[in-house]
């Protein structure tokens, strides 16, 4: 299908810029966005492939559009935006949940949602408890220093997802390193390759389980949806791979970058610090509210335009991709007071970090829970903890992909 041509009205107001672009602090915007925002809540952008889509940058309308039926977050569909060319070379390969529309998603979600409710997520807890409690005991063990993202940002939510959906914590090495090839693999052949791997381990682990049934959500899929006919094994395949990702990259990146952003924000974290009386539990559901705004770690939502869409004096046509710069709509003055200061005592609703409406995060509930006993328990636990070398020499990761510390050196 041949590309739409550029709506004039948009374009003759503004040069698009390329996008996405890396972070210039990683917990900050990318400085090159300033045009973007300057021109909220609508631009025009250039992806890797020279192609010029929306980028959403206003929070209302972001509200609006994530909402709206006529934007697909269809993946197989040659159309749809890529933010970067190894993710253009997965296209052919089904996308569970993120990648479909309804009326299949919302079949595929309904048989996961009592997995990830609020119930369900604080009879986890001391579990999640437990699991930081042994990480940190390992790290204090064979510290100081360490090195914060694979002692400890990686494994918890590594372990507790795995322990969700029943997949062996003793393979993690090995879909630890997929993950990583999905998402930041060089090039289209790696990160296709990663997939292939993921798919291949994922049908082995259900056959595997058909014969010796565990009890993971894997294991009740297994025996209930699959037995019944309402999924087959490739899409059950497709379902444990995104849960598997999603429920450790994103989690991962914002203990990481969390912890980074609060040892650069003394100030703040001198709250979190434990006083006479520790530190105060009651706050922490705010403190993470406001990282996640803050942080707005998945900063590029993807859509393709399925029918015409008039939106902010402007007309989204059918066959035009999408993009939605959480990192900026999160900071909309329109919608947040002092929206560059990190700061956990003002109000925080309503913030995009999880997505909005049909597809919105699936695990924010678990999301949350890690992030609060995570967070809390290490600055508990170590109170001195620190850099171990200058913010400066940190790395992150680049901009077209899930935000966080590629390492964390840290001491106490
Ligand atoms: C702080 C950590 C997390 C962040 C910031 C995050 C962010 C997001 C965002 C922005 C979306 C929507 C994407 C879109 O609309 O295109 C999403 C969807 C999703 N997330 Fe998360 N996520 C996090 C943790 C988790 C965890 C722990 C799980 C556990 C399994 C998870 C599972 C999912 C799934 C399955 C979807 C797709 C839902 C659907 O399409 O219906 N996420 N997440």
């Amino acid at each position: 299908m041949t590309k739409p041509a550029e709506p004039m009205e948009q374009s003759a107001r503004t040069e698009p810029i390329a996008f996405p672009r890396d972070r210039t602090c990683p917990y900050h915007p990318p400085t090159a966005y300033a045009p973007l925002r300057d021109a909220r809540p609508l631009s025009r952008v250039t992806l890797f492939d020279g192609r010029v889509v929306w980028a959403v940058t206003g929070h209302a309308v972001a509200r609006e559009l994530l909402a709206d039926p006529r934007l697909s977050s269809d993946r197989e569909n040659e159309d749809f935006p890529a933010p970067a060319e190894r993710f253009a070379g997965v296209r052919n390969r089904s996308v569970a949940l993120l990648g479909v529309d309804d009326p299949r998603h919302n079949t595929q979600r309904r048989m996961l949602i009592p997995s990830f409710s609020v119930k369900r997520v604080a009879a986890l807890r001391p579990r999640i408890q437990e699991t930081v409690d042994r990480l940190l005991d390992a790290m204090e063990a064979q510290g100081p220093p360490a090195e914060l993202v694979s002692a400890f940002a990686l494994p918890v939510p590594s372990i507790v997802i795995c322990a969700l959906l029943g997949v062996p914590y003793a393979d993690h090495d090995f879909f630890e390193e997929q993950s990583r090839r999905l998402l930041r693999g060089a090039d289209a052949r790696v990160s296709q390759a990663a997939r292939g791997e993921l798919d291949a381990y994922f049908h082995a682990l259900i056959d595997r389980k058909r014969e010796e049934p565990g009890d993971g959500l894997l294991d009740e899929l297994i025996h209930q949806q699959l037995a019944a006919g309402a999924v087959d094994r490739e899409e059950l395949a497709d379902l444990a791979t995104i849960l598997l990702v999603a429920g450790h990259e994103t989690t991962a990146n914002m203990i990481s970058l969390g912890t980074f952003t609060l040892l650069q924000h003394p100030e703040r974290l001198a709250e979190l610090r434990p006083g006479p009386g520790g530190t105060d539990p009651s706050l922490m559901p705010a403190v993470v509210e406001e990282l996640l705004r803050y942080l707005s770690i998945a900063d590029g939502m993807l859509r393709l335009v399925k029918e015409d869409i008039e939106v902010a004096g402007s007309t989204l046509r059918a066959g035009e991709g999408v993009v939605f710069s959480t990192s900026l709509i999160n900071r909309d003055e329109a919608a947040y007071e002092d929206p560059e200061e990190l700061n956990w005592h003002r109000t925080t609703r309503h913030h995009l970090a999880f997505g909005f409406g049909i597809h919105q995060c699936l695990g924010q509930n678990l999301a949350r829970a890690e992030l609060e006993i995570a967070l809390r328990s290490l600055f508990e636990r170590l109170p001195r903890l620190r850099l171990a070398v200058p913010a400066e020499e940190i790395p992150f990761k680049p901009g077209d992909t899930i935000q966080g510390m590629l390492e964390l050196p840290v001491t106490w």
